[in-house]
């Protein structure tokens, strides 16, 4: 289904060519603030004069008569049942009054959970595959990686809700070079000094083995400053497992599981879950075999060039260093797992469809890596611009000190969420809501300055705010003696305006969602729903509702404040937010 303002900017575009005959045009519209200047308004008869050919600036004389002209061929476009009242205002603007039909059954769906006038597309012509979190095993789940869940979590529900078919994949940093000092460590440094305990049995144990392991990386490093002879034994240990090794491998998905299970319950008390490789994402180590084909067509291609004996890919015209996708020990990189990671996704068009667009939700650090990898798959004619998308965001940072986790002062991350908890008085819904707010209140890209007091305000821009705001519509209900009717009227009753304002900007719900979803910016929705939450406060204000003046005007007003309370509900939804019934 369109949206309101796509099917009037359609009519626009078609009027102003048949009065002016210009091809290249593209209105836009706004939303007046007071709905007596209408509910969408449009300045395109003042744009336009200005660029009409003398002849036609002489027939129209000013940009008032030529908005006149585009209004009366509106007037023979334009469903009735949409726009009540178009007119023109002024030095030109064309005003557009909305019928009163349309607001109505807008407000019917909204009361009724039906929310088909979100879904711009279908699965069949869209599909997405989100990739997010993607941590890395035996090292701290990062507040990087929290990120990238949180906000890689929203743009996967909010595509969902938009009509798309999405698949959400984990991208685990599940191989490389550091297994092998990982196997070395773990082999011959007792995390117990008085060897009591074996290395394995405290892993099996611990309730947050990542620490440990983590501890056996530091440790191996420590050692290695003094005895240069382990990091030979890492190397050789890591080519067991590329070899296949049992004992390598044995070890090796020990780490993976440990790991697994500390990031799975960081996933359920986050609310996230993936769909791929059944539910763990496809890692790092799966494509393990899957990159010598990836390399061969480079080679086919002509892509690959040697340099100082490694192999890379340049990327001149694009302005963009050189991709090296093998180094001149010949082992490969994150880029090669990346680009053959990509190539199964492309070709396995069973599941994926012909055209999938592969979001990937990482740190804006890497912003230069991922233009290399999709330029390269570009040259591969793997994709087409528009269908590799690197959604970014910026850093946390701690009072100004930017959060790092290579230089030992790791902040581990469910640290940070008990934190949120404990000072949510407890309320796990509160605690990780407020936080999951605050990372996607505003664009992705930019750098947070992480402050628990703007976190849990309860009366700002913040998760409490809107779960409060949530609750205080179902209270309303609670109190309301009669219930509220489902079925809504056809027309406003006498003096409707507050109420008219307020479902106008109801109905922009389903435009705030498209936007989202083409921008893949979920803080769309966050702005959106803060400034419901503040029009439904004054309004509650400024119209009583439990004690309003007739019975019509009360059930308006309680239907209004259920299609508030379900707004709300489904975009916290989407951004991955619980509500409470009561706070
Ligand atoms: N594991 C990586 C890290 O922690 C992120 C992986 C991002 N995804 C990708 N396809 N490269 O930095």
């Amino acid at each position: 289904m369109n949206s309101v303002t796509s099917q009037i900017t359609k009519v626009l575009h078609t009027s102003i060519r048949k009065v002016t005959q210009i091809e290249n045009i593209n209105p836009e519209l706004e939303k007046p603030a007071d709905s007596d200047h209408g509910d969408y308004s449009s300045n395109c008869a003042m744009v336009l004069f200005k660029q009409l050919p003398t002849e036609l600036k002489d027939r129209f004389r000013n940009p008032r008569q030529l908005a006149e002209e585009i209004v009366s061929e509106l007037h023979q476009q334009i469903s009735e049942s949409i726009v009540k009242e178009v007119s023109v205002a002024g030095p030109g603007f064309i005003n557009f009054r909305l019928s009163d039909a349309a607001l109505l059954s807008y407000l019917q769906q909204v009361v009724g959970q039906d929310w088909s006038a979100l879904k711009v597309t279908s699965p069949e012509e869209s599909t997405a595959i989100v990739e997010y979190s993607s941590p890395n095993i035996a090292k701290p789940f990062t507040v990087g990686h929290l990120r990238s869940t949180i906000i890689g979590d929203a743009v996967a529900n909010l595509l969902q809700a938009a009509g798309w078919q999405v698949f959400r994949d984990n991208h685990l940093g599940d191989w490389g070079t550091q297994f092998g000092k990982q196997i070395y460590a773990y082999l011959n440094i007792p995390l117990d000094p008085s060897g009591q305990r074996s290395n394995e049995d405290i892993l099996n144990s611990s309730s947050a083995p990542v620490k440990e392991l983590v501890q056996l990386y530091v440790e191996f490093h420590k050692q290695a400053e003094t005895h240069p002879e382990i990091e030979e034994e890492a190397r050789s240990w890591f080519k067991r497992l590329e070899d296949g090794d049992q004992e390598a491998r044995r070890i090796w998905q020990k780490c993976v599981d440990w790991s697994l299970k500390e990031f799975q319950r960081i996933y359920q008390r986050l609310g996230v879950h993936f769909t791929e490789n059944d539910g763990r994402g496809y890692g790092e180590s799966f494509f393990e075999d899957k990159m010598a084909p990836v390399i061969a067509e480079l080679k086919e291609k002509k892509l690959l060039q040697e340099s100082e004996g490694a192999q890379l890919v340049f990327l001149e015209e694009e302005h963009l260093p050189p991709l090296m996708v093998i180094k001149k020990d010949g082992a490969t990189l994150y880029a090669t797992r990346d680009l053959a990671t990509d190539k199964f996704r492309k070709e396995n068009v069973s599941r994926y469809g012909k055209h999938p667009v592969v979001i990937n939700e990482v740190g804006a650090e890497q912003s230069e890596y991922f233009q290399q990898l999709f330029a390269v798959e570009y040259k591969l004619g793997w994709y087409k611009p528009g269908q590799r998308v690197h959604v970014k965001h910026g850093l946390y940072r701690f009072q100004d000190r930017k959060m790092s986790t290579r230089k030992g002062n790791t902040i581990w991350l469910e640290d940070v969420l008990d934190e949120a908890v404990k000072r949510a008085d407890g309320s796990e819904e509160i605690g990780i809501g407020a936080l999951k707010w605050n990372d996607l209140k505003r664009s992705a890209h930019l750098d947070i300055i992480f402050n628990w007091d703007e976190i849990l305000a309860m009366d700002g821009n913040s998760g409490p705010y809107m779960q409060y705001a949530y609750a205080r519509c179902l209270s309303i209900f609670r109190k309301a003696e009669q219930g509220v009717e489902q079925a809504v009227a056809q027309s406003f009753p006498a003096a409707a305006n507050p109420e008219r304002q307020l479902l106008r900007k109801l109905t922009q719900y389903p435009e705030v969602i498209q936007r989202a979803a083409q921008e893949y910016a979920p803080h769309h929705i966050c702005t959106y729903l803060f400034s419901l939450a503040q029009e439904f406060n004054s309004f509650y204000h400024q119209a009583p509702i439990l004690k309003a003046e007739s019975e019509p005007l009360r059930q308006l007003r309680l239907q209004l404040t259920q299609a508030v309370g379900n707004t709300i509900q489904h975009g916290l939804q989407i951004l991955g937010i619980q509500t409470l019934d009561r706070m």
